[in-house]
């Protein structure tokens, strides 16, 4: 099985060039299959997740064609079979998108009911929810959640919890809806903006996305078009907390600074400093990081997808620090790897009391989920010697040649096969 072994200590230093958002390829793929025509995508993600969609909607008859490695031409005009239970669908959380989307085009779709990270209880109520207001009706037999309507009718839905992947859900099946859908309490986050673009260049009618209430008038066809995706604000965060943690010097580029802000804020409360230009982020760390709190929260606050990286980075912090996750119950689970590099941290609940050491010593890890794997990158990259990180299909999930960017930033990490290899490296590092 493939796995990182890493040499730490060395600062990185460089620049480093960000892929499109993960998160917001995965609905845009599912959105894509709502067009009769061609759909042009570029700055797609050639992550394990974006490819599994890629080979979901393939598998049911959209035509699938890779003119880039980071573009590709969908057209789903020939999809006949609704029901979305392949092999690749099973792999991905993001399958509920294919709901959405399906729904509102055919008025008829089963989806395999969601996998993904094990983070914590992922119910999909809400976007149960809006489905129904439209006039769907939802059943699950055998793991597969099937949604049917004679028609779909615009409706005012009031969202219980902020959801990404619901307020995208709803407005996905509510853009083929006959009149007008409103979204109360609507996620606000810059892929959620993204799909709404998006949809609107299939010649949709979305308006308010970015804010939390979102409007959108149905339409009866969604035409082709040519759209690029947004830079992924978690890898770009994700880059700057390892700038941060090794104490280094990266220039963050290709990224919108904007959607980097939450994570900005603490770095330069962390004693970081920060430079922001264009389209490009850079992060200084020159002495000791210092602590700070943080609590996860739907943008435009701190996001929970970079709350394993911040930890690892506090772990190093001087004093104590305070991590609160506010929305998944289940996101510290690799604290237990973190201690078993040297850091101090005590979970209760969904708080994290972070006590700083001075450094982390390097150990054989295991990536218990997507973020929280690259976080342990992170943790090994600073660690005095040699660590292994395993299971990186995890990391794999979201992050394009993660080990090859940060190669070039200086790092000393190799993808590896077995053991053997893992010695052939420290001995070649030794
Ligand atoms: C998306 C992201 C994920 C990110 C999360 C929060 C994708 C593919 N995944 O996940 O990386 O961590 O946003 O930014 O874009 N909830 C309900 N009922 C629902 C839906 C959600 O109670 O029907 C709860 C969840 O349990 C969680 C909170 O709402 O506590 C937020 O979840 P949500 O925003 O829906 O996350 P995802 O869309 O699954």
């Amino acid at each position: 099985m493939e796995k990182y072994v890493i040499k730490g200590g060395t600062p990185l230093v460089g620049e480093v060039e960000i892929g499109g958002a993960k998160n917001a390829a995965l609905a845009i793929l599912a959105a894509a299959t709502m067009s009769d025509e061609t759909v042009f995508i570029d700055n797609m993600p050639d992550a394990s997740d974006t490819n599994a969609m890629l080979q979901a909607i393939a598998s049911n008859g959209a035509f699938v064609e890779r003119v880039s490695r980071h573009s590709v031409k969908i057209n789903a005009s020939q999809i006949r079979n609704f029901t979305f239970e392949n092999e690749f669908i099973k792999k991905i959380r993001a399958s509920y998108y294919l709901l959405g989307a399906t729904l509102g085009k055919h008025k008829s779709a089963g989806v395999v009911l969601p996998g993904g990270c094990e983070i914590g209880l992922r119910p999909i109520d809400q976007h149960i929810k809006g489905f129904t207001a439209l006039g769907a009706t939802l059943n699950t037999e055998h793991g597969i959640i099937y949604a049917n309507a004679d028609k779909l009718v615009g409706a005012h839905i009031y969202l219980d919890v902020v959801s990404v992947g619901a307020t995208i859900n709803i407005m996905m099946a509510a853009a083929m809806a006959e009149g007008k859908t409103i979204i109360e309490n609507a996620a606000k986050e810059p892929h959620v903006v993204d799909i709404a673009n998006f949809l609107n260049s299939m010649g949709a009618n979305v308006k308010g996305a970015g804010t939390d209430v979102i409007r959108i008038r149905g339409v009866e066809h969604l035409h082709g078009t040519e759209y690029t995706i947004i830079p992924d604000q978690i890898e770009a965060g994700t880059f700057m907390m390892a700038a941060a943690a090794t104490k280094g010097d990266v220039t963050i580029k290709n990224v919108i600074p904007k959607h980097l802000e939450s994570i900005s804020a603490k770095l330069v409360e962390m004693g970081c400093q920060i430079h922001e230009s264009d389209d490009e982020v850079r992060v200084v760390a020159t002495k000791r990081l210092q602590n700070t709190h943080v609590k996860t929260l739907p943008y435009p606050g701190y996001p929970t997808d970079m709350q394993p990286q911040i930890t690892t980075a506090l772990g190093l912090a001087s004093g104590v620090s305070i991590v609160t996750e506010s929305i998944f119950e289940n996101r510290f689970k690799y604290v237990d790897e973190l201690t078993r590099m040297g850091a101090s941290i005590k979970v209760e609940g969904s708080t994290a009391i972070i006590e700083g050491v001075d450094k982390y010593t390097g150990a054989t890890v295991s990536a218990p989920d997507l973020r929280a794997g690259a976080a342990l990158v992170i943790a090994a990259l600073t660690a005095e010697g040699f660590s292994t990180v395993e299971d990186i299909k995890y990391i794999e999930r979201g992050y394009e040649d993660f080990e090859v960017k940060l190669r070039e930033l200086g790092a000393c990490i190799e993808k590896v096969n077995d053991d053997k290899e893992v010695q052939k490296f420290k001995l070649k590092n030794a």
